[in-house]
């Protein structure tokens, strides 16, 4: 709680629509500040190492060719509680199931093509901003 950073991904559904500026807009809407942002086309290594926590399950292959694909935008987000409001403009994680408004229920495609990531813990977020950025890019 308190102040905090979270990190977030606009995924490769979302970028290929061009969705970028609405998907921010929500962010900024809710009160968080992107503090750092850079368009960016990973490996499937890359994605893999990033998503290594669901290496056993079922559509982990799937997930890290989907995240491959195309580019991505990979940003830090900033702002009181930050880690739990981004999870409640995100939605849930399947779009059938996430509330109006949100932007799974407004952008997702499926419950795989579901346009963002954002982390789920302080030590994720931790973790997931260090994986992306260094020191000198996130300027606050
Ligand atoms: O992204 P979120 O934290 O809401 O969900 P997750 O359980 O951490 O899963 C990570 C990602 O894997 C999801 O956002 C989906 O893109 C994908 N996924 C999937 O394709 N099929 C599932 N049954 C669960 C997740
Ligand atoms: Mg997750």
């Amino acid at each position: 709680m308190g102040f905090e950073r979270t990190f977030s991904i606009i995924k490769p559904d979302a970028t290929r629509r061009n969705l970028t500026g609405k998907i921010n807009a929500k962010f900024e809407e809710a009160g968080l500040r992107i503090v750092a942002q850079k368009r960016i086309h990973m490996t499937k290594e890359q994605a893999g190492k990033f998503y290594e926590v669901h290496s056993e399950r079922p559509f982990y292959d799937e997930l890290c060719d989907f995240m491959s694909s195309e580019p991505v935008i990979v940003q830090v987000l900033e702002g009181e509680s930050a880690i739990s409001k981004n999870r409640e403009v995100m939605g849930a994680t399947n779009p059938a199931d996430a509330a109006p408004g949100t932007i799974r229920a407004d952008f997702a495609e499926s419950m795989g093509e579901n346009s963002v990531h954002g982390s789920d813990a302080p030590e994720t977020a931790a973790i997931e901003i260090a994986y992306f950025f260094s020191g000198i890019e996130l300027v606050g």
